[in-house]
């Protein structure tokens, strides 16, 4: 007897894996399916999802059948999938003025699908387009202030569309609203079990190996040690050889921290080489972030390369083996129709050629980042290996932000622009009249409505900082003026200063990875300290090269998230804020200390 099923349309939008997630956590099996898939083929079929999309609903880019909406299953559309419904059934849509992206209040009305909803609820907004009227025999079941028809249902039918994501944790009641329709709508059982997974994984190893061994590429990070226990559990260690290479992109002591910790929790199979000469010459004199990602991930392939030679081992016999997870994936363009966020470092050509010829294993590439944490508390690896905070695999390289001389730098228009934007949000949220805003020459990569965006920070500053009210206005900042896709606060010197700083030339160098470290440790340091390291998920400390004199600045990222996909800001406690910028300042290396106090979407977590 086959599981129960929901199949999910994937129409390229970021989210479209973590709806899946979402009902394999609730007990149905789900799995995603290319938009113009034959239904009739899947058995057992108990509802539809329609995911988002980076496309728009009038451009007809993705072919789809409109008879999947007659076919009498429950059907659930997610904001391009609502705006589908809509068109294919008479509704009406607008392309809005306003963009919408990150929270939004959602005022709910009468429906089945959201039973237990209380009444405000915070949901998570990523779009363009929005639905304006509605379909025949379609009823409003809950609207924002930006958009009226946030939610709509055709009861009778069973099919309903959300503007809002309810897959990712930032809208609140999320995992509740899919529970509705699993249970209530589709009337699923649960008879998926998310502890069959590792024995599934173990299976899928074992299949895919053969009589291969692999050569696992280890950071000493969560995912690639997860996937080393499964490799060696599945396939016995004398069959994986595990490689970590250092960099030179590492934290502070990074590299000796990873081999004394897997060797504690007993891998005997981890060989440390020691590259950060090669790293440092190939990426000298280069500013583009793509261009960096992408020599760093060819490196890493070419190191392996030569390690094999070195050690004569027949490549015939041996695949590549990689702690890939699919936020890895999907933010590089990797399925059908997403778009690129950025190259990641596993997924560079050289890999992806690999990957064609039927050479690489990546056992945990359909996971998130929690999911791997459970595999890891399974596999009996210790509470420090798996809370480790994510560290991306080009490192620091990555949280050194470069620019080549002559690059433009001129922001004027921006700046008007924003301080117009800016000068309605002061009335309306009456701020007091120190509140300041700026906008930097610098540009950092961003994710709007399942795009990437590559645009600049503002900065603003007032005299006492509240939390409550920043995140308020950050939002409303970056939906106003499209030129802008992080907001920062000035948490050091004077704001007048900042109309004095300036570009500078800068690429990555081992002097400036130095102090990068030297400020990153403080960071991590203060974090321990105060005993936060699990309630942030993540804290990249970035270098960008706008200052005064010469110095550059710095740039706090503290965020809380699940699995990577949404974000929010962390705020920090005061004392433990002051205690890092007093700890920088002291250095008397840089200029400005900034914290980015943007949401993803539509900041990402790291800058480049
Ligand atoms: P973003 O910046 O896209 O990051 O919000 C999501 C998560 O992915 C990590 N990240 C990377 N990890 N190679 C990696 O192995 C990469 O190129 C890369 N870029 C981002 C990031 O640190 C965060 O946890």
């Amino acid at each position: 007897m086959s599981h129960q099923q929901v199949a999910v349309l994937d129409f390229g939008s970021q989210y479209t894996h973590l709806i899946a997630r979402r009902f394999r956590q609730l007990g149905v099996l789900a799995k995603l399916y290319p938009t113009d898939y034959d239904l009739s083929r899947i058995n057992n079929l108990i509802g539809v999802v329609l995911s988002g999309s980076p496309g728009s609903v009038d451009e007809d880019q993705y072919p789809f059948n409109p008879k999947v909406l007659k076919s009498g299953l429950p059907i659930l559309g997610l904001c391009y999938g609502h705006q589908l419904i809509a068109q294919n059934l008479g509704g009406r849509l607008k392309k809005q003025e306003a963009r919408e992206y990150g929270r939004a209040t959602l005022q709910v009305g009468q429906s089945i699908l959201f039973d237990g909803l209380e009444g405000g609820e915070v949901v998570w907004m990523s779009h363009g387009d929005s639905v304006e009227e509605l379909p025949e025999s379609f009823k409003t079941i809950g609207s924002t202030e930006g958009c009226p028809i946030a939610a709509m249902a055709n009861e009778a039918k069973k099919i309903y569309g959300l503007q809002f994501h309810p897959e990712v944790t930032h809208t609140d009641s999320g995992l509740k609203i899919l529970e509705n329709f699993a249970y209530k709508i589709c009337r699923a059982g649960q008879d998926w079990r998310l502890e069959d997974w590792e024995k599934n994984i173990e299976k899928q190893i074992k299949k895919q190996a053969g009589h291969k061994k692999v050569f696992l590429l280890v950071s000493g990070g969560v995912d690639s040690t997860v996937c080393f226990a499964l490799l060696n559990k599945a396939l016995g260690e004398q069959n994986v050889y595990g490689l970590h290479i250092d960099t030179g992109l590492m934290r502070k002591d990074e590299a000796v921290q990873v081999r004394g910790s897997l060797a504690q929790a007993g891998f005997k199979n981890l060989e440390v080489k020691d590259c950060a000469g090669l790293f440092l010459s190939k990426l000298e004199g280069v500013t583009e972030p793509e261009e960096k990602r992408k020599i760093i991930g060819q490196l890493f392939i070419e190191v392996k390369e030569q390690v094999s030679e070195e050690l004569k081992l027949n490549p015939k016999d041996w695949l590549l083996g990689q702690g890939t997870i699919y936020p890895d994936t999907i933010e590089t363009g990797g399925t059908r129709h997403a778009d690129t966020i950025k190259t990641h470092h596993n997924r560079v050509d050289k890999v992806q050629e690999l990957i064609g010829q039927g050479k690489v294993i990546e056992p945990l590439k359909d996971l998130y980042k929690d999911e791997v944490r459970e595999l890891g508390k399974l596999l009996g690896l210790s509470e420090k290996l798996i809370w480790r905070q994510p560290f991306p695999g080009p490192g620091l390289g990555i949280r050194l932000l470069c620019h080549k001389k002559g690059d433009a730098g001129d922001v004027s228009q921006v700046a008007e622009k924003l301080r117009q934007a800016f000068d309605k949000i002061k009335i309306i949220e009456e701020l007091c009249d120190d509140c300041e805003i700026a906008v930097l020459p610098i540009k950092s990569v961003g994710v709007q409505g399942d795009f990437r965006s590559y645009a600049h920070p503002a900065v603003i500053k007032w005299p006492s900082v509240d939390w409550l009210k920043v995140e308020k206005i950050s939002p409303m900042i970056t939906n106003k003026v499209k030129e802008v896709n992080r907001v920062l606060l000035n948490v050091g010197r004077a704001m007048s200063d900042v109309g004095r700083g300036e570009l500078i030339t800068a690429s990555v160098s081992k002097e400036r990875l130095d102090l990068l470290r030297e400020i990153d440790a403080i960071a991590q340091a203060e974090v321990f300290k105060a005993d936060l390291e699990k309630d942030i998920w993540q804290f990249p400390v970035v270098l960008i090269p706008f200052g005064i004199d010469g110095q550059e600045s710095v740039v706090l990222r503290p965020v809380s998230s699940l699995e990577a996909m949404t974000a929010r800001f962390y705020p920090l406690e005061k004392e433990v804020l002051s205690k890092i910028v007093e700890r920088i300042e002291s250095l008397n290396k840089t200029s400005f200390i900034f914290y980015d106090v943007t949401n993803k979407p539509p900041g990402t977590i790291e800058w480049e």
